[in-house]
């Protein structure tokens, strides 16, 4: 594993490499957070990727270059093997700049340390922690809690009479009570919550930074403080709760955190910290992502909806894994090569990164029948959108059975609903989907 450095590595070994046209094309648009709004776009992008250079070497303008991989089967490749393939020196796109002034402030790539930025053997004594906990076998048991969740949103939507914006009134807020009550955070305290969890996802979305002059800013050392305040009030509403649960344990996710303990000693403050944060974003704008997305797709493909109002219950495990590859709210992750590797007859060095693209391995040609039609009862459905490997989404079985559960309350009720104006959609390059879905509807 290569040691900590002062500065960021510079990705590029190969000074003779150059970029295929394809690349050249599209190196730009993978990474702009604007064209994650704007489907047909990215679509395009990652289809010319996948056709005429899977493998492709991109050097984008203010990133590091990268090895974009678009097909499915080399993204798994990749994702399965985590001691040749490490999550510690690179695991998402950042800008330039950006990755200078934390290396500058902390001396190291990341401001945090989550699951996604660590590799064994830490990360696996980590997720081991908590990974009993999102297992089937116990996430059922949350079955009727979730369910008693789902039917206060439907009931909430249907108070409303006739009209809401579907993103914003329910599928935004309702992962976020499921994951809030998994961590014993108050519901009091969940708008705090979810300001803090868009702040850190949706960073380049002017209507969700922190401070919204800094989206026009060349700023990085702004950037990175307004990041900091982020954080900051994140750590300080969570040492409130771990010394609680020290003190007075209860049956949730942060009592695990909070006296978890890694080779018989507690675990570092900014290793729980970072847990809290992982757990609380993770769990919430992906799932909302998906739920609001899924119920958009069925809207814009009425054959779709009314099979699914027809057999709700039935269509509901498929629907929502549907809705999982259709969103995919994850856009990417990225992973660092620790030896010279083969892929598809391109030969990635040592150091040098990877972006797993997985909106483009859930439209992949090769998987998917159809990938560009949205079908409820779609089976198989090797969804890329959970990632593989040691890093596997831990809270998948948990999204889930939270959008089942939804899925299934909403269409047994509602009799008619369309939609009522043009949605929108999150400028985010790492986790985003819907902004606003307006719709009409009759219970
Ligand atoms: C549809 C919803 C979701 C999607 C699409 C999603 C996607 C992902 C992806 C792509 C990864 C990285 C996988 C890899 O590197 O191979 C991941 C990791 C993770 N997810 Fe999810 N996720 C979702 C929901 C959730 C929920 C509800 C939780 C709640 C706890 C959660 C918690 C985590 C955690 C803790 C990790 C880090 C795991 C590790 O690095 O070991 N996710 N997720």
């Amino acid at each position: 594993m290569t040691a900590p450095l002062a500065t960021p590595p510079e990705t590029k070994l190969d000074p003779n490499r150059v970029m295929s046209p394809a690349a050249a094309a599209v190196a730009d648009q993978i990474v702009d957070p604007a064209v994650y709004a704007d489907q047909a776009r990215l679509d395009d992008a990652f289809a010319r990727l996948r056709r005429e250079d899977p493998v492709a070497w991109c050097e984008p303008q203010n990133f590091r270059p990268f090895w974009a991989l678009t097909k499915h089967a080399d993204i798994m490749e990749v994702s399965r093997q985590n001691t040749l393939f490490t999550n510690g020196e690179r695991e998402m796109l950042s800008l330039k700049d950006i990755e200078r002034q934390v290396y500058a402030d902390l001396g190291g790539p990341h401001l945090l340390k989550t699951l996604v930025q660590l590799d064994d053997p830490l990360h696996y004594k980590l997720r081991h922690l908590t990974q009993e906990w999102f297992m089937p076998q116990n996430v059922k048991q949350r079955s009727e809690a979730v369910q008693a969740i789902a039917r206060e949103f439907v009931d909430r939507m249907e108070d409303m009479g006739g009209a809401c914006d579907f993103q914003q009134d329910i599928a935004l807020h309702y992962p976020l009570r499921v994951i809030m009550q998994i961590l014993g955070v108050p519901e009091a305290d969940e708008p705090m919550m979810l300001k803090l969890t868009q702040e850190i996802f949706g960073a380049a979305d002017e209507d969700l930074m922190r401070d919204k002059s800094l989206i026009q800013s060349e700023d990085s050392a702004a950037g990175v403080e307004s990041i900091q305040q982020t954080l900051a009030a994140f750590f300080m509403y969570f040492s409130n709760i771990t010394k609680d649960r020290r003190q007075t344990p209860r049956d949730d996710v942060s009592t695990v955190i909070a006296n978890g303990q890694i080779d018989g000693a507690p675990i570092g403050d900014l290793e729980a910290m970072s847990y809290y944060v992982i757990v609380a974003a993770a769990g919430h704008d992906t799932t909302s992502a998906s739920t609001g997305g899924g119920v958009l797709a069925m809207l814009q493909s009425p054959d779709q909806l009314s099979k699914m109002m027809g057999d709700p219950k039935g269509l509901s495990k498929t629907a929502v894994d549907e809705a999982i590859r259709w969103t995919t709210p994850v856009k990417h992750f990225m992973r660092t090569a620790q030896a010279d590797y083969e892929l598809r007859g391109r030969t990635v060095l040592e150091g040098e990164s990877l972006l797993l693209c997985y909106p483009s391995a859930n439209r992949d040609e090769d998987v998917f029948e159809a990938p560009y039609e949205f079908r409820v009862d779609r089976s198989p459905n090797r969804i890329a959108s959970f990632g593989y490997g040691g890093h596997m989404c831990l809270g998948m079985h948990l999204a889930r059975l939270e959008m089942q559960a939804l899925y299934e309350e909403l269409f047994s009720r509602i009799k008619t609903i369309e939609l009522d104006g043009a949605p929108s959609f999150i400028k985010a390059n790492f986790v985003g989907g819907p902004k606003s879905i307006p719709v009409r509807y009759r219970f």
